[in-house]
């Protein structure tokens, strides 16, 4: 996500707002930048990179007074690169702005400035906001509050904006819709930013704004007016409670568990702007060019790595079911090299959050030389497989810092679902099957805060098992991969060896390995689930410790288990976004109590960008 901090007051802005773009390096971001007015006169310096790459482009005698704003991007829309970076100007040089959100409507804006001879210079949506309040401010002749407030209302998505005209040197104006921002109010001083942690430093006194609010700050006084009404909004100051040092991850441990507790919000990302469940559609920006030549392939293949193939064997599944048509799911490193039936009439899907994986991005280049159309399900904006697939869908998780992936296969399972139903759609399904993983899609963000706020009900089973040497995972259709999933969480951050296997499998040589110190886990759902109890209780008559996570919890499987974890029911095509939380718990409590370091484990990076 995005980092914003903005300052008015007597000290040096540029002094406030680079400390604060530090503070919210956690977030992960690729560029940064900063703009300072003073005399009426703007200066902006930004570059891709960090914060430190930003300090030192800094030319000493710069970026002088009290009034400046900064950012640091986790590139949605355009390439990270100097020229990306934020803050942007319009092209008379009056406006600038940092910006925390996507405008869905940016490529409309776009239109209308080019109709009226306005060029953007970056492949930013942040861009066309800024150049569309140039647009209008020269227009309709609007002074600095009406011009952003009449753009912003003019503007699709979700925003976190602050922003600076040179002909008001002692004024700021926040707003947001979407993207949170909050204000400090210090002692003839103001701030705002993305979260409080730039903040707290200097006050406790904070006011967050309210979707659709906008601030208008000045060197003594700040008001908070409705965005559509313009009227004045009374707002309560709020005191930060925590400590400062409680920050640096976001108030987490570890960024793993930060990325757990997360994915309530990144599933709503993944969603924001994409679902529209009163009319029951799916809309896909990314994709929507290319529907008629995906549904006239004649196979599809899915690929990716790791915990990125396992989303993909659950999107097989999905595709499969409701288009009726092949998907294979390949793991990358194989499919690369071998003799496939790729052709022209095939679609090739690659699945990556860190956009950079050497096999996938190599299968992938395999693919376009074999006439395929490459479509990418990718986190990381502009990243190698994401400018090398034809069409493509991102996440929106947000950056994945823990080595260990968590958010981001949620957030393929979550995309996967969207897709399927788009085409679905599109090749005349029945509304029926589809309407239900729609309803499930809207309540997706609750059930899965239901599941993180029942977390901690792990724990124990971390305990009672953080010495055995290994661990089965077993499930059964849209569960198996889950099992995959959960056994690679755990022996990749906790080192104990781990196999996920379809449960039916387990009597064909596993069984074998069952013994008193061997624990189970199961992910039972409404699919196959006698067929599932039948292979507890095969593990239960040879003494295995059981384990299992379902959304069925009955009195039969609390006599079967020795520990046992429920999750909501929903749609079986979804359900592996909640059974699945509770092994990324189980595995991040694991490998605490192991001692070992969770957010960089041993021999692992983050993106595998070498075979
Ligand atoms: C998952 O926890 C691992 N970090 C690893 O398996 C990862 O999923 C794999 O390397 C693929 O990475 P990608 O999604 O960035 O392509």
């Amino acid at each position: 996500m995005c980092g914003i901090v903005g300052y008015l007051g007597n000290k040096s802005a540029k002094d406030v707002v680079i400390k604060g773009l530090k503070r919210l390096e956690y977030r992960g971001y690729d560029s940064a930048g900063i703009s300072t007015l003073q005399n009426n006169k703007l200066e902006i310096t930004k570059t891709q990179g960090k914060v430190s790459d930003l300090i030192a482009e800094i030319s000493t005698g710069t970026h002088t007074g009290g009034l400046g704003i900064g950012h640091t991007r986790w590139a949605t829309h355009g390439i990270p690169d100097n020229k990306n970076a934020h803050p942007h100007s319009d092209n008379s040089g009056k406006f600038t702005l940092v910006h925390n959100g996507i405008i869905e409507n940016y490529q409309s804006l776009k239109q209308l400035l080019s109709d009226n001879g306005i060029t953007c210079k970056t492949d930013t949506d942040t861009e066309v906001l800024v150049q569309f309040m140039g647009y209008l401010h020269q227009k309709e002749k609007l002074d600095f509050i009406d011009t952003v407030r009449l753009a912003l209302n003019q503007v699709v998505g979700a925003y976190g904006i602050v922003v600076l005209c040179e002909d008001y040197p002692d004024m700021l104006i926040a707003a947001r819709l979407g993207s949170p921002l909050l204000l400090g109010i210090g002692k003839d001083e103001f701030f705002v930013a993305s979260d409080s942690s730039p903040i707290i430093e200097y006050t406790r006194n904070i006011i967050f704004l309210d979707e659709g609010e906008l601030a208008v700050i000045t060197q003594d006084q700040y008001e908070v007016r409705n965005l559509s009404g313009n009227e004045i909004v009374t707002k309560e100051i709020e005191e930060i409670e925590y400590n400062l040092d409680e920050i640096e991850k976001g108030g987490y441990d570890h960024f793993m568990l930060k990325e757990i507790n997360e994915q309530a919000y990144t599933i709503s990302e993944a969603l924001r702007g994409r679902v529209n469940s009163e009319e029951s559609t799916v809309t896909l920006g990314g994709i929507y060019d290319w529907i008629q030549q995906i549904l006239d392939a004649k196979h599809i293949y899915i690929t990716a790595c790791g915990t990125s193939w396992h989303a993909s064997l659950i999107g097989s599944y999905i595709l499969e079911e409701l288009l009726n048509i092949p998907v294979k799911a390949e793991y990358a490193s194989e499919f690369r090299y071998r003799e496939t039936a790729v052709n022209s009439d095939s679609v090739v899907i690659c699945v990556s959050q860190s956009g950079e994986t050497a096999d996938t991005l190599a299968a992938i280049r395999k693919a376009r030389e074999q006439g395929a159309l490459t479509l990418g399900i990718v986190n990381v904006v502009g990243s190698s497989i994401a400018r090398e697939t034809h069409c493509g869908v991102y996440i929106h998780a947000g950056p994945e810092i823990g080595v260990a992936s968590t958010k981001a296969f949620t957030g393929q399972v979550t995309i996967f679902n969207l897709i399927g139903i788009l085409l679905a759609q599109k090749k005349g399904c029945n509304l029926e099957k589809i309407k239900p993983i729609i309803d499930d899609l809207d309540a997706l963000p609750g059930l899965v805060q239901s599941v993180l706020d029942q977390g901690n009900e792990v724990f124990p089973i971390a305990e009672d098992f953080m010495d055995v040497e290994n661990f089965l995972y077993l499930g059964r259709g849209y569960q198996f991969p889950v099992a995959l999933e959960g056994a690679l969480k755990l022996k990749e951050i906790s080192y104990i060896h781990a196999e996920g296997y379809p449960a039916a499998e387990m009597k064909h040589g596993p069984i074998a390995l069952i013994d008193d110190d061997m624990p189970v886990v199961f992910v039972v759902t409404a699919r196959g689930y006698n067929k599932i109890v039948s292979n507890i209780q095969e593990v239960r008559a040879r003494g295995g410790k059981i384990i299992i996570i379902t959304s069925e919890e009955n009195a039969e499987l609390q006599e079967y288990s020795d520990h046992i974890i429920q999750v909501p029911d929903v749609s079986h095509c979804l359900q592996a976004v909640l059974t699945t939380i509770p092994l990324q718990m189980l595995a991040y409590h694991m490998a605490v109590l192991k001692g070992c370091d969770v957010d960089m484990p041993r021999n692992l990076a983050k993106s595998v960008t070498v075979e």
